[in-house]
């Protein structure tokens, strides 16, 4: 069959695994960045990011791919034009859309284009660019990308929402049928519901996960095990077992900024929405906990030595946006602490960003003569370390803040560790 064309504008994160992913599934590609040294890389067949799978993809497919800073390039190739820029908070909470604006401004008078709004957006955004420009096709078609399993997440995904109002129905059409090779769901609905089924999902699993840390910081007090009561709530088929593991906060582009984003929407319009309002201060309350942890041990951290495992805002991404590693480092320096850090990936992209942190080379190079290990992301290669061992020998204080419940409790404590593990 033959495949249409298409136009990706914006080739971030979201809009990289789109283009390679239609790409693989057949299309040609046209894919627009302004930054020129990413499309030289890009068009060398090399990928800037790490995202498994990626780069594999992109060099299997690069007779279809084609990067340009050009947008002339895209409008004169493809009518469908995937928008996948970024979208973020200002100060005063709301979503930053001079980038969209700005690919509105390219697309001139164009009636013979659609914009297909991956970019998160807030609600309404549709409606407004369709009130100013009512020629132009607009549909709504949200991503629900994970990072570190994007590739296989856009393969095989749950659903697809593909949203539209009346003129731009044909359009929908056609972005629907680029993904029913894919056997989702394909869920068709209007451009507003679209654009809040994706805050909406966001902002749920972001409940979720602060519903699960509150419950662990009273298990603590109340001597549950938050593992054993996530396991148990889990298998419920109305909670399911996803998005239930408590740990350090979440992070990442995504979490932070949607649920601020809905929260923001929700009182311009005049609605307080509480619950969300509880869900952000119960994160960064749970991205500082770990501190009292230390101190619980240390006493004062002043002068103290603390590792910093983990840095990206989970593993398989070297992504460090809103990574709870930059609070607690910030917090540890302002304590007095000195803090080595090290990440498989992230290290580099942390140099700048972790205050007054020393980025090791290697996890043993961070934990050498540290008072405390604190586990910021779960690494599988962080269980890999000789705990009893080496790890044990080069600590001054064998002291474990496991932040995501990830190691070997009982042999930690067995060979002589104290261990601190959330909501257990
Ligand atoms: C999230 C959503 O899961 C995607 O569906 C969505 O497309 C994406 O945002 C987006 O809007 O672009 P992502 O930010 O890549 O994806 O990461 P998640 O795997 O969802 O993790 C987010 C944060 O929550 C991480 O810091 C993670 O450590 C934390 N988390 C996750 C927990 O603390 N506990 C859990 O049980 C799950």
């Amino acid at each position: 069959m033959e495949r249409e064309p298409i136009g990706v504008v914006g080739a971030g994160w979201v809009g990289l695994v789109t283009s390679a992913c239609f790409a693989e599934l057949g299309h040609e590609v046209w894919a627009r960045d302004i930054v020129p040294e990413k499309v030289e890389s890009l068009s060398r067949g090399e990928v800037p990011i790490h995202e498994p799978g990626l780069s594999e993809l992109v060099r299997k497919n690069a007779e279809r791919l084609h990067f340009t800073t050009e947008m002339p390039d895209v409008l004169s190739h493809a009518q469908l034009l995937f928008v996948c820029v970024d979208t973020p908070p200002t100060y005063s909470g709301d979503a930053d859309l001079s980038r969209v604006e700005a690919v509105m401004r390219e697309l001139g008078d164009s009636d013979e284009h659609a914009l297909v709004m991956k970019s998160t957006v807030p609600v309404g955004t549709g409606r407004s660019v369709q009130r100013r420009r009512d020629s132009l096709g607009y549909v709504s078609n949200p991503e629900f990308l994970q990072e570190g399993s994007a590739v296989a997440d856009f393969m095989n995904p749950d659903r697809v929402v593909v949203g539209a109002n009346g003129g731009s129905e044909e359009y929908a059409d056609r972005v629907a049928a680029m993904y029913a090779p894919l056997g989702g769901e394909i869920v068709r609905t209007d451009v507003a519901s679209a654009e809040m089924i994706k805050l909406a999902s966001n902002a749920f699993l972001a409940t979720k996960i602060s519903f699960i840390n509150e419950i662990a910081n009273v298990s603590e007090e109340l001597g549950a095990d938050v593992s054993e009561v996530a396991r148990g709530m889990g298998l419920d088929n109305r909670i399911g077992p996803k998005f239930l593991q408590a740990g350090v906060g979440f992070g990442g582009s995504c979490f932070p900024k949607d649920v601020l984003a809905l929260k923001q929407l929700a009182g311009n319009s005049g609605y307080h929405f509480q619950l969300l309002t509880a869900v952000v201060e119960v994160n960064e309350l749970q991205k500082r906990r770990t501190i009292g942890k230390l101190q619980k041990h240390l006493g004062s951290l002043a002068g103290k030595e603390v590792a910093l495992l983990g840095v990206a805002f989970k593993p398989d991404t070297d992504d460090i946006r809103e990574a709870t590693s930059l609070v607690l480092a910030g917090r540890l320096a302002g304590e007095g602490a000195s803090v080595r850090a090290y990440d498989p990936v992230a290290g580099a992209k942390a140099e700048d960003m972790l205050a007054g942190a020393r980025i090791a080379d290697s996890a043993l190079e961070a934990i050498d003569g540290a008072d405390g290990v604190v586990l910021v992301t779960e690494w599988p290669e962080f269980r890999e370390l000789d705990w009893t061992g080496e790890v044990k020998r080069r600590m001054r204080v064998p002291l474990v803040v496991d932040g995501r419940n990830f190691l070997d409790r009982e042999e930690l404590v067995e060979a002589g560790f104290t261990y601190e593990g959330i909501g257990r």
